[in-house]
């Protein structure tokens, strides 16, 4: 395992440095100041009051932008919705019956419109600030996200299905997923700490309880049993840190304490002398480091393969593709 790590981390790293030379850099926090200053006045006010109605949402919103940036990029993919014509990233296994969000972006993006009088700012930027302002919305860091994406007039449900990690992964498959994303193990660490908000459907943990037992607190794994039992109650949700609407560091603390809700969250702490275990130690024990370097590794998730300058479009409709 030592050596899948090493060998893993080698190629995080020779990843990280050919996606750096290519990317199109985002890096004017700015970027509507001038066109529409009311822009993100705008999208805070919508998630805030989303977030204040329901606090999940601040976490469905965080993860949309994880799904939508791991999938070609931070381009506004996953916000497609199904035709007869076409098939999208809705419907993707990581996506079905999970995502959640869509009506919010879809509020927020007519907000938008209204406010800066004029189709100005594009649905993958609404995704990223989004999250941002759902993370602060719920306690967290705040951070400058670049911004000047632009929409795709595509999506991919294959690409989505091979390229957001699954639960079930180990520690080498996550971290060469992260890699082929141009993200460190680091990165991976840090981003996985998302998991400080939100939750997760049984059937995604249903292994843990039944069939991992040697890797999951007793105490926990009991009182799990009852809303996730071996068989049925496949969509019965539980908080993946005990402070699922709170940004705190509470889920590195779960992880020493063997009460990773998902198998990939345990994954990353083994109690040894691992890279990733010492990491979770270390933003266990330092929330202020947690914060403000979990900010950075957002901002390079939100920086991944953006279509900028005359790629792409800005949707009228974050749902479908304009005509032309
Ligand atoms: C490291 C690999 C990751 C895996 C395998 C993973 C997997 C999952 C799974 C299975 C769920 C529960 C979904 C459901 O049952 O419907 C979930 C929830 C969530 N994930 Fe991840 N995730 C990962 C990384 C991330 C990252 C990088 C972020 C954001 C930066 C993130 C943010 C979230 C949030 C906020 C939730 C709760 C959503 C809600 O309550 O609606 N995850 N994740
Ligand atoms: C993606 O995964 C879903 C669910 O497993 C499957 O139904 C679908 O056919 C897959 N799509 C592609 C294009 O591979
Ligand atoms: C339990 O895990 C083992 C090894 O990962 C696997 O082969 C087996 O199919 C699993 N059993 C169940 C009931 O999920």
């Amino acid at each position: 395992m030592a050596a899948a790590v090493a060998f893993a981390l080698m190629v995080a790293t020779m990843a990280a440095t050919a996606s750096n030379a290519n990317a199109q850099l985002l890096a004017d926090p700015y970027f509507y100041d001038a066109v529409c200053p009311e822009a993100l006045p705008t999208i805070r006010r919508v998630v805030e009051q989303a977030v204040a109605a329901e606090p999940r949402m601040g976490a469905s919103l965080l993860r949309l932008h994880f799904h939508d940036c791991f999938v070609n990029g931070c381009d506004g993919s996953i916000l497609l919705d199904d035709t007869p014509f076409f098939t999208g990233e809705k419907n993707a296994a990581p996506n079905m019956n999970s995502a959640r969000g869509f009506d919010v972006i879809d509020r927020i993006k007519d907000a938008v419109n209204a406010a800066c009088r004029g189709n100005v700012v594009s649905c993958a930027d609404i995704v990223a600030v989004a999250a941002r302002d759902s993370i602060v919305a719920l306690g967290g860091p705040s951070y400058h996200v670049p911004l000047g994406r632009r929409d795709a007039r595509t999506a991919s449900q294959a690409a989505a299905n091979n390229s957001i990690p699954a639960p079930t992964f180990d520690l080498g498959r996550l971290v060469s997923n992260f890699a082929s994303h141009g993200l460190s193990l680091q990165d991976l660490v840090l981003l996985s700490g998302a998991h400080t908000l939100g939750f997760s459907r049984c059937t995604n943990f249903r292994d843990r309880l039944y069939n991992e037992t040697a890797t999951l607190d007793g105490s926990l794994a009991a009182a799990l049993r009852g809303p996730c039992p071996q068989t049925g109650g496949d969509d019965n949700l539980a908080p993946l840190d005990p402070t699922p609407a709170r940004f705190d560091g509470g889920y590195y603390g779960s992880l020493l304490r063997a009460r990773g809700l998902l198998h990939s969250d345990q994954q990353l702490f083994a109690g040894g002398l691992g890279v990733t275990d010492g990491l979770v130690r270390f933003y266990a024990a330092n929330d202020d480091a947690f914060r403000r370097d979990f900010v950075e590794a957002m901002v390079r998730l939100s920086s991944l393969s953006p279509l900028t300058g005359s790629s792409g479009e800005v949707r009228v409709n974050c749902r479908k593709v304009n005509y032309n």
